[in-house]
């Protein structure tokens, strides 16, 4: 903990404040890292459930509460699921996937509910930092194409409809691509109200 205190600060020293340096410790947030190619080893029930009260957590519009949650580890209806969308190859070795699914029946406001499955992926993008998990989030909504052969895969009612799934697991340490830690722009950050800002500063 002291070292990383100690990081912290001399990074505070080395790197201009434009750069807005930020690391894990400053939040499950930072902690997030993404990955599209994952060891084998399945996740215990126990991280998965973890991972389910996270998407739980997340705020949604109206408080509608319409969204339903699908843990996807059989490489049967992972190997469907993967080729519903032609932007899913972390689903070739995922362990576990969350397919995050709006139920119609339940929605107050459509318009809305892809924010709602949107803040409960980064939940779940946010806890499996915390937890030392990769992931990779995958949109589905709202490709009509996708919506039909993820619904077809999971064995889906027509007013249950996926929006965007979260691929979680372990990673070999040279698969991280990612990570949401390093990508602060002051070229687009505001203050009360637009100025047109010279983007190559
Ligand atoms: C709404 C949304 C949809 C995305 N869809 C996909 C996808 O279909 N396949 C994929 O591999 N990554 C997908 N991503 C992940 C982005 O490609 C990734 O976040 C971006 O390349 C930046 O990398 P970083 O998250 O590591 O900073 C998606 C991200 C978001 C927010």
């Amino acid at each position: 903990m002291k070292i990383t205190a100690a990081l912290c600060a001399l990074s505070a020293l080395l790197i201009p404040a434009s750069a807005m340096a930020v690391t894990p410790a400053d939040g499950d947030v930072f902690a997030r890292s993404t990955a599209r190619t994952y060891l084998s080893d399945p996740l215990p029930k126990a991280t998965l459930d973890t991972l389910t009260a996270a998407a739980f957590s997340a705020p949604t519009a109206v408080n509608q509460r319409s969204l339903e949650f699908v843990w996807v580890t059989d490489k049967a209806v992972m190997k469907n699921l993967k080729a519903a969308s032609p932007f899913a190859s972390a689903l070739s070795t995922a362990p576990a996937v969350l397919v995050i699914c709006a139920n119609l029946k339940d929605t107050r406001i459509e318009d809305l509910v892809q924010f709602d499955a949107g803040a409960a992926a980064e939940a779940v993008l946010a806890e499996a930092g915390h937890l030392g998990l990769h992931s990779v989030p995958m949109s589905l909504a709202p490709v009509k194409s996708r919506i039909t052969a993820s619904q077809k895969a999971l064995g889906l009612p027509a007013d249950v409809i996926p929006e965007i799934m979260v691929a979680v697991g372990k990673v070999p340490a040279d698969a991280v691509s990612g990570a949401s830690a390093f990508r602060h722009n002051p070229a687009r950050i505001h203050s009360n109200t637009w100025k047109k800002k010279n983007r190559n500063d």
